[in-house]
């Protein structure tokens, strides 16, 4: 294996090129990897185009000729079902010159045609037509293939739709490895088996690193302090939660800042695995109030069994499950998908899919769409502070002095999860940031 190099040196280095190697050690990454359109670049070569990335979740394409336009790092894509129900993944670039073929984020089709001279293709990505095709030899048409190419490999978990640019590498199964667990425990949730998507999307955009916002995902380090107004004693916002009764203190009375004391937020666990993969898990976010919408108990105790239904909702382990390098999923309460697509490397585009539960009272379905609405919409009370927070650590990196950035707690004190390579830390500590940039390194090393 090659050692990758970093031309020309970046931001924060004065002197020579950069090594893969020298950007990330254990408890560090320099600050280059959020800022520096060089490594953005190789990002998009050897993270994007190697990684699996979410496409959709097959809810959203339920009939053939549904489609939603997605994209693998910079590369445009198509995800439609076809006249078989097979679900394609499709480059979005007509084979003649090049134009995208479908402009839209969703719909239904028969035909994508290509705005530019007209080419047209089925919805399983065949050629179906060339407006003025004499102009051509038929040895040309029969020799080239004009179809819309198809990305090299799609798997579906259980409804959630991914795509890997690249041959090789692991099964979907084997790169998501503890966070199938995660998807288990969302369709668990539901009485019939099923979640769907049909709520709409949240899509905006910050001035920051796409990684930032995976981070986040993971990071209980931040609520007391980037979302004071929402979570100080006081704050009404977990009332807000579907059929609640009653609110509980997200804060305890400690002070945040006691020296030895463990947040409050370390009742739950940070795990970080191989392949980048990471979750959290919050006691107290995934024992909701979904038991108290009588029908709902009744209808996951019909499904399940008493004791097994009470343990899903009180005992799951794990409310946010971060798929790397482009999903995160939220797995109880306000259930979603958001997706995380790099534009650069100083801007991010960010989208949001309620996820709803088949077969539960319409008030439960209002209340997780309401919930998303406040807590991860573009003007909810909890997102916004990230975002802003997010801009203001692209900001804050321009500065050349220090050089790293700090991914130090819980460094060394980790203990063994189940999977391969997992570990796991109190929900503070930046053990999954760390499971990150362990694979980060590794893909972007390898120069094959
Ligand atoms: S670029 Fe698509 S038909 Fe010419
Ligand atoms: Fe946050």
């Amino acid at each position: 294996m090659q050692q990758a190099v970093v031309r020309p040196p970046t931001h924060n280095s004065a002197d020579a090129d950069l090594a893969i190697d020298d950007l990330v050690r254990d408890d560090r990454v320099r600050a280059d990897v959020y800022t520096d359109a060089h490594l953005f670049d190789l990002e998009m070569e050897r993270v994007f185009n190697r990684a699996w990335i979410f496409m959709a979740h097959e809810s959203q394409v339920p009939n053939a000729g549904d489609f939603v336009t997605s994209a693998i790092g910079r590369q445009p894509v198509i995800v439609v079902r076809d006249a078989k129900g097979a679900i394609n993944v499709l480059y979005n670039r007509c084979p003649h010159r090049g134009a995208i073929v479908c402009r839209e984020s969703e719909g239904n089709t028969h035909r994508f045609a290509c705005p530019y001279h007209g080419w047209n293709f089925r919805i399983d990505g065949e050629l179906s037509g060339i407006p003025f095709r004499s102009a051509y030899d038929d040895e040309f048409l029969q020799s080239e293939d004009l179809s819309l190419a198809r990305v090299a490999r799609v798997e579906n978990y259980r409804g959630f739709v991914f795509a890997c640019a690249s041959h090789d590498g692991p099964s979907l199964v084997d790169y998501i490895g503890p966070l199938k667990d995660g998807i288990d425990n969302l369709l668990d949730r539901s009485p019939s088996g099923e979640v769907f998507v049909s709520a709409g999307v949240h899509r905006y955009r910050y001035k920051g690193n796409w990684k930032m916002q995976l981070e986040n995902g993971l990071d209980e380090y931040h609520p007391p302090f980037s979302h004071a107004s929402t979570v100080r004693p006081g704050g009404q916002q977990l009332q807000r939660a579907y059929a609640a009764k009653t609110g509980y203190k997200v804060l305890s009375d400690k002070d945040p800042n006691e020296a030895d004391a463990k947040s409050h937020y370390d009742h739950g666990e940070v795990h970080g695995a191989r392949y980048g993969q990471a979750y959290l898990t919050i006691p107290d976010a995934t024992r909701r109030s979904e038991l108290e919408v009588p029908e709902y108990r009744q209808g996951l105790i019909d499904r399940h069994g008493e004791q097994r239904a009470l343990e899903i909702i009180e005992n799951s382990n794990m409310s946010n499950a971060v798929f790397y390098p482009s999903l995160i999923v939220r797995v109880s309460g306000n259930m979603h998908i958001r997706v995380v697509r790099p534009i650069s490397v100083g801007e991010t585009e960010v989208l949001v899919w309620p996820m709803q539960v088949k077969g539960v009272p319409e008030q439960v379905n209002k209340g997780i769409v309401r919930y998303a609405n406040v807590h991860v919409s573009v003007s909810s009370f909890v997102q916004t502070d990230d975002l802003e927070i997010f801009e203001r650590v692209y900001e804050g990196l321009q500065a050349r002095q220090p050089q790293w950035v700090m991914l130090a707690r819980g460094v060394g004190r980790e203990w063994d999860g189940p999977y391969p390579d997992e570990k796991v830390g109190y929900a503070t500590w930046e053990t999954g940031m760390r499971a990150q940039f362990r694979y980060w390194k590794q893909l972007m090393s390898e120069n094959t």
